[in-house]
């Protein structure tokens, strides 16, 4: 597997670049888009640009909005990955929320986890006994974990659940995530990284050094989808291309 490996000079330009993907896959797309977002902080530039510049072009209606893992958090704590994604996206758009199917954080991680396994079970469409997302997007840590598949819980990669209940290795915050052979069902795979204290991982993970086995994102190689890396320049910064 030949990852497509796009790098571009700012976090902003990466922004552009990858709504620019994003609305190549939807437009292109036959009918509902599956599309499951990654938290944190990387993805606000491009939610951002999407609210501004796509506001109006961007089939929304088309979009059933995703997330790859959620914090067992309610909806309107800091930490949301709902939260920060409607802050930035979906105050700013016409989504219908029967499009939204976020994580219901402020439940016990047991019934949220239970409850968003049936919701994806009743409307992605499944191939080999797996939901397949129309795009997955993903981010990465300084530690090469994905989602909130953390190094030590590699488990998390061959789980035969859709989701699973994850615990964040500092803080103790539960977390629901997909797990590996969900995430590696997508049609089209794509991580989202910018900066330099991402740089090393990105180089183990591309290079497939040794050791990057040890790192979860290194284990997202799609089954029969595409996968791509959208870096800035300093993620990029240790790659021998
Ligand atoms: C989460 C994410 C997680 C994130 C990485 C990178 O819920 O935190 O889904 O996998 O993508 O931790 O986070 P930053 O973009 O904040 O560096």
């Amino acid at each position: 597997m030949n990852p497509e490996i796009n790098i571009y000079p700012t976090p902003d330009e990466v922004a552009d670049a990858f709504a620019r993907k994003v609305y190549e896959l939807v437009r292109n797309a036959a009918g509902t888009f599956h599309w499951a977002l990654s938290g944190g902080s990387t993805p606000k530039l491009l939610f951002d640009l999407l609210a501004g510049n796509y506001a109006t072009q961007m089939p929304w209606h088309k979009i059933h909005f995703w997330w790859g893992d959620e914090r067992c958090v309610p909806p309107d704590h800091p930490d949301s990955n709902y939260g920060m994604t409607n802050q930035h996206l979906f105050s700013k758009i016409s989504a219908d929320p029967g499009q939204i199917h976020r994580v219901r954080g402020e439940l016990d991680p047991e019934t949220a986890c239970a409850e968003y396994i049936r919701e994806i079970s009743d409307n992605v469409p499944v191939q080999n006994g797996w939901p397949v997302f129309d795009l997955m997007m993903l981010g990465m840590g300084d530690d090469g974990h994905t989602a909130s598949i953390f190094p030590d819980r590699l488990e998390l990669l061959h789980s035969g659940q859709i989701c699973e209940i994850a615990v964040h290795p500092q803080s103790g915050q539960k977390r629901v995530s997909l797990t590996g052979k969900a995430l590696n069902q997508a049609a089209y795979v794509s991580f989202l990284v910018t900066g330099k204290s991402k740089s090393a991982r990105i180089r183990q993970i591309i290079q497939q050094e040794h050791g990057s086995s040890a790192l979860p994102a290194a284990h997202i190689r799609p089954v029969e989808g595409k996968l791509a890396f959208f870096l800035d320049r300093e993620a990029a910064g240790e790659l021998r291309i």
